[in-house]
């Protein structure tokens, strides 16, 4: 950030206090209130975060207003278009696209990683076969810092990059581990012969009884599924990963924490609570009703993969979505698939109506990657552990950014305490 000598005045009880204002490369200026405490005596507060950088970064910038999201500076629309998620994980991680020689060698060390722990496999069995894969994928990553003790010092940065190769690597493998458990089925072993999104359809889908080929357009679509959900700012989980991490946490510990957080229906769970919602929605006749439902304020409904706390214009990424969503439907011939109709009417209603223009309410990620992932045969559970495996390098990099930082301390917030001053204890018997 760029130190403006800009500053903004504060009035505050009789006294006026400068605060210095950083600009960033593109986006808002920011008032640096670090002093503000211990020079006025007074907190900042802003629940939710919806007015508070809470760090620098350079890895992704988000313009809500234009419905523009950049990686190292690269819209998503033509990395979605013209790359791959293994070159978009090395762009995250390392700031610049890689050169061929580079590339190959990032992929075949990824490639080379994405085996796990033979003796992880007794986790799963821990698990009622009925858990949601997504409380295996938090249980299962945690417990990666059981077994890869020699990638836990975060101080050794050779360490953080084999952390961060294994995660990358192996979060495929153990999210079809689970999608394996909870169907019956033996889990299927990665395969060194495949990229990554062939790899991770051929874990979940292929059974030993005979062979499976990977459709290379439903690959194209799982890897820019990859793409699209790789990284986004300082969203709730990647702030639940840089606060686990500033304290010190080893990287799985910080992952799993991260993948728990992404677990909720308004954040990355909204993807299986959006195909949900248009399953119970069920056709386009009953569209209105929960139009309706979604704008009554005594009604806790919400459109589940609408909205958005920083787009106020398309989601981009929704926008790609929708195109693959064509494309992969088409394919599996279930371009009439009743829960696509009723999709498209939803948007087609939303758009036009004027609570959702007043309130800049559109379609996000999660509406249509559900319906893509359901055309391709995943069960709704399987949503948002296919979110985390692809956020995963998100988290990483935000991880390592924040761990090179030399700014980097333990998250600390305040609070505005609205309870009982001191008071006295009162016996059992006088009360
Ligand atoms: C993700 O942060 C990220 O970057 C997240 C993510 C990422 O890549 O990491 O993009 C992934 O989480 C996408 C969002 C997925 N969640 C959903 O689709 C769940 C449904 N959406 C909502 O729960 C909601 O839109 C949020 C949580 C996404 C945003 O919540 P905000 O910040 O409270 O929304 P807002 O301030 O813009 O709301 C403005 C108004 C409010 O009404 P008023 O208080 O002004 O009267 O719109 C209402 C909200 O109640 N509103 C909705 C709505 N979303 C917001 N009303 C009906 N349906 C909705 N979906």
């Amino acid at each position: 950030m760029t130190d403006t000598k800009k500053t903004a005045q504060l009035s505050l009880n009789g006294e006026t206090y400068e605060l210095p204002i950083f600009s960033p490369t593109t986006g808002p200026d920011v008032l640096d209130i670090r002093k503000l405490y211990g020079q006025a005596g007074v907190f900042t507060y802003d629940p939710g975060f919806t007015s508070t950088a809470s760090c620098d970064s350079t890895i992704t910038y988000i313009d809500g207003g234009k419905g523009e999201l950049l990686h190292r500076g690269y819209p998503i629309d033509q990395l979605a278009s013209k790359s791959h998620h293994l070159e978009v994980c090395y762009l995250l991680l390392y700031g610049e696209l890689p050169t061929a020689a580079q590339l190959e060698d990032f992929e075949t060390r990824v490639t080379r990683h994405t085996m796990v722990h033979e003796q992880m496999h007794n986790f799963f069995r821990g698990f009622r076969r009925d858990a949601h894969p997504m409380a295996t994928l938090v249980g299962v990553v945690g417990a990666m810092s059981a077994f890869y003790h020699d990638s836990t010092d975060i101080n050794d940065p050779w360490q953080r990059e084999v952390a961060a190769i294994r995660l990358i690597a192996k979060l495929p493998t153990i999210a079809a581990m689970a999608y394996k458990y909870s169907i019956g089925q033996p889990f299927v072993y990665p395969r060194n012969d495949l990229d990554y999104a062939a790899n991770f359809l051929h874990m979940c889908f292929s059974v030993p009884a005979e062979e499976y080929h990977v459709d290379p357009i439903l690959a194209r679509a799982m890897d820019r599924i990859f793409i699209l959900h790789a990284d986004h700012e300082q969203n709730a989980s990647t702030s639940t990963v840089r606060l686990a991490s500033s304290s010190g946490a080893n990287p799985f510990a910080c992952i799993a924490a991260g993948i728990a957080c992404l677990w909720g229906p308004a954040h990355g769970g909204a993807n299986q609570a959006c195909l949900e919602m248009l399953k119970e929605i069920g056709s386009v006749e009953r569209i209105p009703e929960f139009i309706e439902r979604a704008k009554d304020k005594n009604d806790p409904f919400r459109l589940m993969g609408f909205g958005h706390r920083v787009y106020k214009n398309t989601d981009p990424r929704a926008k790609v979505l929708k195109q693959s969503a064509d494309e992969v439907l088409e394919l599996l011939g279930v371009e009439n698939n009743p829960l696509l109709q009723v999709a498209k009417e939803l948007e087609r209603t939303a758009l036009n109506d004027e609570y959702f223009i007043e309130k800049k309410l559109f379609p996000n990620v999660d509406f249509y990657s559900g319906i893509i992932l359901e055309a391709m045969g995943f069960p709704t559970s399987m949503f948002t552990p296919i979110f985390a495996l692809s956020r995963t390098v998100g988290w990483i990099s935000q991880w390592k950014e924040m761990i090179a930082d030399p700014q980097n301390k333990i998250g600390r917030p305040r609070q505005l305490y609205l309870g009982e001053t001191a008071r006295d204890y009162i016996d059992i018997e006088s009360r």
